[in-house]
């Protein structure tokens, strides 16, 4: 008897990895709003079989007895996943989600629930970042440089460049999370006059966008210049 549990313990094991090994699949990266198909297919030809879909844990859509249950999907799908009525019988088990929402990023598990196999697919839904810069404060010798990057996902790298590409950053950047959007405040301190431009990189999303400022910088001799001048020209 425990020699039996012992058995179907490591058959269990066994199979589970084998699932895992064969199923993973390209990732795949949109934009939010835009809609997605998350391709699943099995080599079987029953009419009937019955496939669940679920991401990280939460139910996302199930085909039973021929027929969609629109009571299953967690409230975050609910009327946003259609499969493909025509291409069930030929082992398709396919879905589209439509207005894709930075939430429904993770992992997704197509089971055939007759078969036991299940295929995994990592989506990202991304939102672009857009940088603001601004000046918030600045004297003749130096000027604090902030730059903001609101609402964006995944997590930008945000860098601050003088006109010839030259990091100048020097501090870390401030970064706040909440709900799987990140806003990011990178603030740097320069003493040249320059234009100086803030690049956020979304490397999963193929994304980059920027925004610049000019900066200029007196310094203490030309300031000294600058009262001399007005000095003279007062008298
Ligand atoms: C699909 O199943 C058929 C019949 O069982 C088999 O001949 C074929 O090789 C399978 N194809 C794949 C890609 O597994
Ligand atoms: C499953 O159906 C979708 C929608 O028609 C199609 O884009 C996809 O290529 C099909 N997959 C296979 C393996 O036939
Ligand atoms: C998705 O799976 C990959 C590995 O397969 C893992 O590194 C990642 O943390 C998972 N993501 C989530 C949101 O669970
Ligand atoms: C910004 O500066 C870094 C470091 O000098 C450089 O690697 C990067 O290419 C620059 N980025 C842009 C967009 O010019
Ligand atoms: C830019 O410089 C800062 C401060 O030295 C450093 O923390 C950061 O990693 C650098 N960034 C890049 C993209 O080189
Ligand atoms: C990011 O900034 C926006 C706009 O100011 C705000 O609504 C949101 O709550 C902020 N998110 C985080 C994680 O701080
Ligand atoms: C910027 O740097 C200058 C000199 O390096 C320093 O005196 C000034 O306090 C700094 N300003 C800020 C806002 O950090
Ligand atoms: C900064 O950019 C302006 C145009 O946008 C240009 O006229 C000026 O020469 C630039 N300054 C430097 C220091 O590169
Ligand atoms: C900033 O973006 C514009 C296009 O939006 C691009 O032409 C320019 O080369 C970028 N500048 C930097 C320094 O990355």
């Amino acid at each position: 008897m425990e020699l039996l549990v012992l058995v179907s313990l490591c058959l269990l094991t066994f199979t589970g990895k084998t699932f895992g090994d064969n199923s993973d699949q390209t990732p795949i990266t949109i934009k939010e709003d835009e809609s997605v198909i998350l391709p699943c297919f099995f080599n079987t030809s029953f009419t009937d079989y019955r496939f669940d879909w679920k991401n990280d844990g939460k139910d996302v859509f199930l085909y039973e007895n021929v027929k969609v249950d629109p009571s299953i999907p967690d409230e975050q799908f609910r009327g946003r996943v259609s499969h493909f009525p025509d291409e069930v019988k030929s082992g398709n088990a396919s879905i589209t989600i439509t207005q894709a929402k930075v939430s429904d990023s993770g992992n997704y598990t197509c089971l055939n629930i007759d078969s036991k196999k299940e295929k995994k697919i990592k989506l990202t839904v991304g939102a672009f970042a857009k940088p603001v810069v601004s000046v918030p404060q600045h004297n003749g010798d130096w000027a604090l440089l902030r730059c903001k990057v609101l609402n964006a996902f995944p997590k930008p790298a945000v860098v601050w460049n003088d006109s010839k590409q030259n990091n100048v950053s020097d501090r870390e950047p401030e970064v706040r999370e909440k709900g799987g959007r990140y806003n990011i405040t990178l603030e740097t301190n320069v003493t040249k006059t320059d234009n100086y431009t803030c690049v956020a990189t979304q490397n999963e999303l193929n994304h980059q966008s920027n925004d610049s400022t000019s900066v200029n910088i007196r310094g203490k001799f030309n300031q000294v210049l600058f009262l001399v001048f007005n000095y003279c020209l007062f008298f």
